[in-house]
């Protein structure tokens, strides 16, 4: 980045002052100039998604993606900003805030490629169909919705890759590993070993703590067996 002090976690809406900051002919940067010229995203979102895709791209390409309480979808845009064998994408939300339409008319004025492949969906996550050609994602599925997002692609063999938040700490929950482990991140250790119970390859890994202190990727997908 051209500032060492210039904080990724910060809620500062990015605007079109920002642009001077991307000035780059690197994908990121070119994703970030039209978030500027968005002009509704909180800065750390811009480097949350963009390091949640990413990662999540290394290691699944193709497929539909769903972006489960996708909020302002920036995250499914950028999965296919990534992979263009992906025909489609399907962002997700009870309430789809009115960002998101900003946001995808900035990142289609950049990706014509894009137009019409990502539909947003006001709906609860729970009555989406999905299949196992589907990528699922989701970026901070508050508490419980973490559980919901995992379980729902599981339970259509889907490949799957969530970002846990706002750990519902309910101190009357089975905490076998709490010796150990503080609350949070015994609660996403049990997630990826449910996820292996149920047959799925898992992968952990971490986004940079600098952008969110929730920064546990778990990704998982079904495992091949001959
Ligand atoms: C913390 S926001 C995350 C939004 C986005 N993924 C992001 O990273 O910025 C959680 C989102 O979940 C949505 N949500 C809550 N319950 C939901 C449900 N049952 N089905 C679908 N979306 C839901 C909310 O409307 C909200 O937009």
């Amino acid at each position: 980045m051209a500032n060492v002090a210039y904080s990724r976690a910060s809620h500062v809406r990015l605007s079109p002052r920002d642009l001077p900051r991307f000035p780059d002919t690197t994908l990121f940067h070119a994703v970030a100039r039209a978030v500027c010229q968005a002009g509704v995203l909180p800065r750390k979102e811009l480097f949350e998604a963009w390091e949640i895709a990413r990662r999540t791209r290394r290691l699944f390409r193709g497929g539909r993606v769903v972006d489960l309480a996708g909020g302002h979808g920036l995250l499914a845009h950028l999965m296919l900003i990534l992979d263009d064998q992906s025909p489609a994408a399907l962002v997700v939300d009870t309430v789809p805030p009115p960002s998101g339409a900003r946001v995808q008319a900035a990142l289609l004025e950049a990706w014509p490629r894009l137009a019409g492949r990502v539909q947003v969906l006001a709906a609860d996550l729970r009555t989406v169909p999905l299949g196992p050609d589907d990528v699922v994602v989701a970026s901070h599925a508050c508490g419980g919705l973490t559980d919901l997002v995992l379980d729902r692609a599981v339970d259509a063999r889907a490949r799957v890759a969530v970002l846990p938040c706002c750990h519902d700490l309910d101190h009357e929950r089975p905490q076998p590993l709490g010796g150990w482990l503080d609350g949070a991140l015994e609660m996403d250790v049990l997630r990826a070993v449910r996820l292996r119970a149920r047959g799925y390859r898992v992968w952990t890994q971490q986004i940079p703590a600098d952008i969110t202190p929730m920064n546990r990727l778990l990704i998982g997908a079904p495992a091949v067996t001959d």
